[in-house]
């Protein structure tokens, strides 16, 4: 076998290569600069190294499958292989989703894994890239690792890497390698079935089948339709819906993952899933589901289009999870949803007795609690759901686990399951409003003024007029947390207005874009009333959001008079 040799090359730091809620995300045009990639990845492994034994040790590699995806994970495996890590499993052609590689790190107990996405954002050579690690639980590293990461590469001034290492990304097997008499190991493994084995033992696949069949108590076949959007998961719905699941080939659509995503935003949400609403809206299917980019996310929709807010089906699955086989042998810790999310989880939550947490946005807030016992389920009002069976959210998972539901309620339909909980525990009104790529000294200017409100202890008792709504501050703040398990504390965590009747108002600037500020103005309020919960959600929040914009002087600062998307 040829002996690889190592090669030192010379670098220097690039400003800014600062991970964010999810890792690190800028443009492909960024990540091809001559060694920006490399920098960030040495920094990575550099930070691995520091704090654990990376000699002979296994990492997970693979992404979305996004442009530049396969260039990441050759310079990843030439890097690792120059600092004497045992062995990478990769996705073939480099693909897995993030739920996938989640659970690949814990099934092989691997060292951590290091993930090619920019989730929801567009792909292409004039779109975005990115690269997150996820540590030995299986979740995204937390904040005092990447700010180490961040530390490297601010002094970076070499990096190690083996130049003529081939790895060839297409066949499955495994490539033996030899570094400077060191072996290095590359094992290409198929990009679903550990997943889809993970699958099959958290749930009952019979009864979801007897559920899509319309066999057993179900009256008739439960038509299903999935909108891949042309990521990471259509070779996932395939093998566990179709292929597992019996559901016809043709419910699941924009399957083939694209280099860039068909030139469309891989993002679940009424505005760029409009496709799937369209089609749902025919009133043929009975259940349709919208995943993001690297599978994380997901949208859940009824028959003609009814729509299941993210803050809503986080509260109905815990409200439901008896039915899902998972819990019931493992039993259910408590809840959690991120602080921006409605809280209609909470009552659910407190209803049951368990235990409850408010954390900021970003799922590796979750992680510890997981790691603890003290958290099952959980979600975020992004379109993330999911389960303490890896440690990331789970867009596929969140589809079977509303057809376990389903497949336990026969006759029942998506909408008749969501307002029976409103019913029940009364309806959570939530908007988004997001206004995409700002300038940030005018977001900057926002926010100060925001935080200078909120500290003025006159606000409390303030009232605010829309039409003949008003809204009287009882509290407002901005964010922090301390972590239950390790004490660690985050700040500026989001602005929040609470108001006397219980609805609130979040402003944060987002952690995940790659250019400019992007301002999210979340919304949400309570209505035990159910004449009113049949009402329009955009009607009855309206007058709260113009109090947002009034108190935010959000066009003032801006000069935006309406967001880019609303969720
Ligand atoms: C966004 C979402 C957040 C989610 C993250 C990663 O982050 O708001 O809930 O965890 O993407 O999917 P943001 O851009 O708001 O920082
Ligand atoms: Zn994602």
């Amino acid at each position: 076998m040829e002996v690889l040799q190592i090669n030192t090359i010379a670098t220097e730091p690039y400003q800014g290569q600062k991970p964010g809620t999810s890792g690190l995300r800028k443009t492909v045009k960024e990540f091809q600069k001559p060694n920006y990639t490399e920098n960030f990845v040495q920094s990575i492994i550099s930070t691995v190294a520091a704090s654990a034994k990376l000699d002979g040790a296994l990492l997970i590699v693979g992404g979305d499958g996004r442009y530049y995806c396969q260039d990441a994970v050759r310079i990843i495996a030439k890097i690792c292989a120059a600092h004497k890590v045992g062995k990478l499993i990769i996705g073939q052609n480099g693909i897995f989703s993030t739920p996938a590689v989640s659970n690949l790190i814990r099934k092989t107990k691997a060292l951590g894994g290091i993930i090619l996405t920019a989730s929801h954002n567009p792909g292409g050579p004039n779109a975005d890239f990115g690269i997150k690690y996820n540590i030995s639980n299986g979740g995204p590293a937390p904040d005092g690792f990447t700010n180490k990461i961040y530390e490297y590469t601010k002094t970076i001034r070499a990096y190690n890497m083996v130049n003529n290492l081939n790895v060839e990304l297409e066949r499955l097997g495994t490539q033996k390698f030899l570094v400077e008499g060191l072996p290095f190991e590359v094992e290409i493994i198929d990009s679903v079935a550990d997943y889809a084995a993970l699958m099959r033992e958290l749930f009952d696949f019979n009864k979801i089948r007897e559920l899509l069949q319309g066999t057993g108590p179900h009256p008739a076949p439960f038509q299903v339709f999935f909108d891949s959007l042309h990521g990471v998961t259509g070779p996932y719905v395939r093998r566990i819906f179709c292929m597992e699941l019996s559901a016809p080939e043709s419910s699941a659509s924009n399957a083939e993952p694209l280099p860039d995503f068909g030139g469309e935003h891989p993002d679940p949400n009424l505005t760029y899933a409009h496709k799937l609403v369209e089609k749902m809206k025919e009133g043929i299917y009975d259940f349709g589901a919208a995943f993001d980019g690297d599978g994380d996310r997901n949208m859940i929709l009824g028959k003609n289009g009814f729509f299941v807010t993210p803050s809503d089906s986080l509260a109905v699955l815990a409200a439901n999870a008896h039915f899902i086989p998972y819990f019931q042998k493992n039993g259910l810790k408590g809840f959690a949803r991120s602080m921006p999310t409605a809280g209609a989880i909470d009552r659910v939550s407190e209803s049951m007795a368990k235990e409850f947490f408010e954390v900021p946005t970003g799922w590796k807030y979750f992680g510890n609690l997981m790691d603890a016992g003290r958290l099952s389920l959980c979600g975020e009002e992004s379109f993330g759901t999911g389960s303490d069976h890896i440690r990331e959210k789970d867009g596929v998972w969140t589809a079977i686990a509303w057809l376990s539901i389903l497949a336990n309620k026969p006759g029942e339909s998506v909408e008749s399951i969501v307002v029976d909980h409103w019913t029940k525990f009364g309806r959570n009104f939530f908007t988004r409003y997001d206004y995409e790529n700002c300038e940030d000294a005018g977001a900057k200017a926002m926010m100060d003024h925001l935080n200078a409100l909120v500290k003025d202890p006159a606000l409390t008792g303030k009232s605010y007029a829309d039409g003949d709504k008003t809204f009287t501050v009882a509290k407002a703040d901005n964010f922090s947390y301390k972590d239950p398990v390790d004490g660690s504390v985050s700040e500026n965590q989001g602005i929040r207005v609470v108001f006397k009747d219980g609805s609130r108002i979040v402003f944060r600037i987002s952690g995940t874009g790659s250019t400019g500020s992007t301002i999210r103005l979340y919304g949400d309020c309570y209505e035990p009333d159910q004449v009113k919960q049949k009402m329009d959600a955009g009607f009855i929040l309206k007058p709260l959001i113009n109090v947002a914009l009034a108190m935010s002087k959000l066009t003032h600062f801006t000069g935006r008079d309406a967001p880019t998307v609303i969720t």
